[in-house]
């Protein structure tokens, strides 16, 4: 009899245990739930992040001697070339590209269009002789729909403090392979994301999730809820797998972060000159 009970007893628990992770599964918030969360917590942080622009981290030398060391090591592969923003914010590094005097046009993409008329409305005052462009996207792609649009390649693609903000690895590896897509053969993607964990004693962001998590049900965005990357191999697979050739990562310690190091990654389609380096 108690046998019998214990057995039943056994089977209810895993009843309920499954039943709940069946609910789960189905009221779980997708992708384009957490896009839509990061959407509207970006509009509302728009005028805060404009006012900020975040120029503090343009004193890190680590932006300009790995972010866009490219620009400086090898510049005639980008020469009259068009680079791209992604998420670029107030338009911080669309100004700092300006400067290489290097491509014919700079675009910037962004979930907020907020941010986008913020930066647009920035680079008119501060680098009123450049050539910008700008688009929204819907946080979980970069590639615009319309005819004219799919045949824009970009020499240089850069991004700094924006894929560690998504904490879903699904939309982070849609968003690089359509960078990917939009890549000139002889392109570079330069970006960075917070790095920290077992490797590097046991230093990680708070709050922070695994790179391989997919957390679509992230309540909270832009440092709250990032993800965080562990090992390097882990990023150079999912980039391998998406088609890139030549990829070189380097650790730093972060800037003006909670995130206690940062990796900065060079992704190209073909070698990258290692002569230069
Ligand atoms: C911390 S700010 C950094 C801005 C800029 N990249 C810089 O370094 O100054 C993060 C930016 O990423 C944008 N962003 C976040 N998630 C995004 C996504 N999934 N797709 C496009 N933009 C995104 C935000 O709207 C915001 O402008």
């Amino acid at each position: 009899m108690k046998k019998t009970y214990l057995k039943l007893k056994h089977i209810l628990k895993w009843k309920v245990v499954m039943s709940f992770s069946r609910i789960w599964s189905i009221i779980r918030p997708d992708a384009a739930k957490f896009s839509e969360m990061q959407h509207s917590k970006y509009q509302k942080e728009a005028p805060r992040m404009a006012k900020v622009n975040h120029v503090q981290h343009n004193s890190n030398p680590d932006l300009w001697q790995i972010g866009y060391g490219p620009l400086i090591l090898f510049p005639e592969r980008f020469q009259g070339g068009l680079a791209l923003d992604f998420a670029c914010g107030a338009g911080r590094n669309m100004e700092n590209l300006n400067k290489f005097s290097i491509f014919s046009q700079i675009h910037g993409c962004d979930i907020s269009k907020e941010n986008l008329e913020f930066a647009k409305k920035n680079l008119e005052e501060f680098a009123p002789k450049g050539n910008f462009k700008f688009f929204p996207v819907d946080g979980r792609s970069v590639i615009n729909d319309t005819d004219a649009e799919k045949t824009i390649k970009y020499s240089f693609i850069f991004s700094t403090i924006a894929l560690q903000h998504i904490p879903v690895r699904s939309i982070r590896n849609s968003i690089l392979k359509d960078l990917h897509a939009l890549l000139t053969n002889e392109g570079l993607l330069s970006f960075q994301m917070g790095f920290g964990g077992k490797q590097f004693g046991g230093f990680k962001r708070p709050g922070s999730v695994k790179y391989e998590a997919n957390f679509t049900h992230a309540r909270e965005t832009n440092g709250k809820n990032d993800t965080r990357v562990e090992d390097p191999d882990s990023i150079i697979k999912d980039l391998q797998e998406i088609g890139f050739i030549d990829i070189r990562w380097f650790i730093t310690r972060s800037w003006e972060d909670r995130h206690p190091y940062w990796i900065w990654i060079w992704a190209s389609r073909v070698e990258i000159p290692t002569n230069t380096l």
